[in-house]
């Protein structure tokens, strides 16, 4: 039992799992390889494991497959598991990823936005040009769920299931200055983020968790009111954008719940494989001390993605409780910063052109 944080108990059984096709990015290490063994347990139906190696990712299948053989009850159907290559600090990897999914993935149910990386040490780009942490944790999610929302509504209009959207988010979002720092600054998201001279290790997780957060409810808005553009000001896109939001306008009506938790401090080795060594020691005594065990960080995904109601729309969850939005992003100028992220981000979408249903 970890000294500092609340206890947490496990899920009730969750039959309406039964029928499900679910989603989890990252799931060869940590957070994502539990997940997918709890929602095995708990009677998946299908589960994609959407991973940059696939070598591991057939290996984890199989691992997860003869847990669970044998286990399930006489009226579950046997689970089958899909291996996909989903490699986030590469837009080209996600694009084919999601094209894979809308031509062999019929039906999608859940997606878990499980993938992520820590302090990854010395400033690195991707071949697309970002800084990588700001990539792989916030732009590529970015990108796959506006690629895969038009499928996961179609999804949900045809079986008439709610679908979900499962983010990892993290608690230190609220540590970021990020806000402070671009509204004083004058400077854009984009070129601070890609900036070699603004970049700090410390401080680039956090930033990018807000961004993802920032995200999470402009989107969540959006969504509720299916007429506003993409842009708010159609002037700063080259061509007129053909509303994803129409997509949820459609009759009959389709729903899709999207959520970020953060699980707390849990004992993956997520934080701490790029440190040095004294920094390792640190942190390993941190995680004795303080972290949760893996097993119940899988129980507070597994709630936020199967188990939390409609009322967690939009919402971000700490452990199993929404949390009321910080007040970092409710004041006038964390509306303003906001605002920022969802224009800059959407116009960055908007140049991968490949892109389909936006
Ligand atoms: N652990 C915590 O205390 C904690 C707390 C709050 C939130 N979170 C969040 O929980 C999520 C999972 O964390 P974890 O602790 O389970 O981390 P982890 O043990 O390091 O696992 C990370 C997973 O993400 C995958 N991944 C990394 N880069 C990727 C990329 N470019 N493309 C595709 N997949 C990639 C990894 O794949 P490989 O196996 O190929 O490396 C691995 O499967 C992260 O989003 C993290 O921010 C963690």
């Amino acid at each position: 039992m970890p000294l500092f944080l609340p206890s947490v108990t496990p899920n009730a059984p969750t039959p309406e799992l039964n029928a499900r096709t679910i989603i989890v990015t990252g799931p060869t290490a940590g957070l994502g390889l539990e997940t997918c063994r709890q929602l095995m347990k708990l009677g998946c139906e299908t589960l994609v494991l959407a991973c940059r190696d696939v070598s591991k990712g057939l290996q984890v299948s199989e691992r997860l497959l003869s847990e669970t053989t044998g286990k399930q009850s006489q009226n579950q159907r046997p689970p089958s598991v899909k291996v996909m290559r989903l490699d986030l600090a590469d837009f080209g990897s996600v694009q084919s990823f999601a094209s894979r999914v809308k031509s062999e993935v019929p039906v999608v149910d859940t997606l878990i936005l499980n993938a992520g990386v820590g302090f990854v040490g010395d400033l690195q780009f991707t071949t697309d040009g970002h800084e990588i942490t700001f990539q792989t944790n916030y732009l590529s999610n970015v990108l796959l769920v506006l690629e895969l929302l038009p499928h996961m509504y179609k999804s949900s209009r045809e079986s008439g299931i709610t679908g979900r959207i499962t983010w990892l988010g993290s608690r230190s979002a609220d540590k970021s200055r990020l806000g402070l720092k671009i509204l004083l600054g004058e400077s854009s998201i984009f070129a601070y983020m890609n900036s070699p001279t603004q970049y700090s290790v410390k401080d680039r997780y956090a930033d990018t968790k807000l961004l993802c957060q920032a995200f999470i409810y402009m989107l969540a808005e959006r969504l509720a009111l299916p007429g506003l553009p993409l842009i708010d000001n159609a002037s700063e896109v080259d061509d007129d954008s053909s509303n994803l939001f129409s997509v949820c306008d459609e009759d009959p009506p389709a729903s899709v719940i999207i959520n970020m938790v953060c699980p707390g401090l849990v004992e993956t080795n997520f934080c701490y494989k790029h440190l040095h060594l004294w920094a390792r020691l640190f942190v390993l005594l941190l995680l004795f001390l303080a972290a949760r065990s893996v097993e119940e960080g899988g129980w507070i995904i597994v709630y936020a993605a199967a188990v939390a109601g409609d009322n967690s729309h939009g919402q971000f969850l700490l452990d199993k409780d929404i949390k009321p939005k910080p007040a970092s992003l409710e004041s006038a100028d964390g509306k303003q910063f906001q605002h920022l992220v969802w224009k800059e981000t959407m116009m960055e979408m908007r140049k991968l052109r490949n892109c389909t249903g936006f």
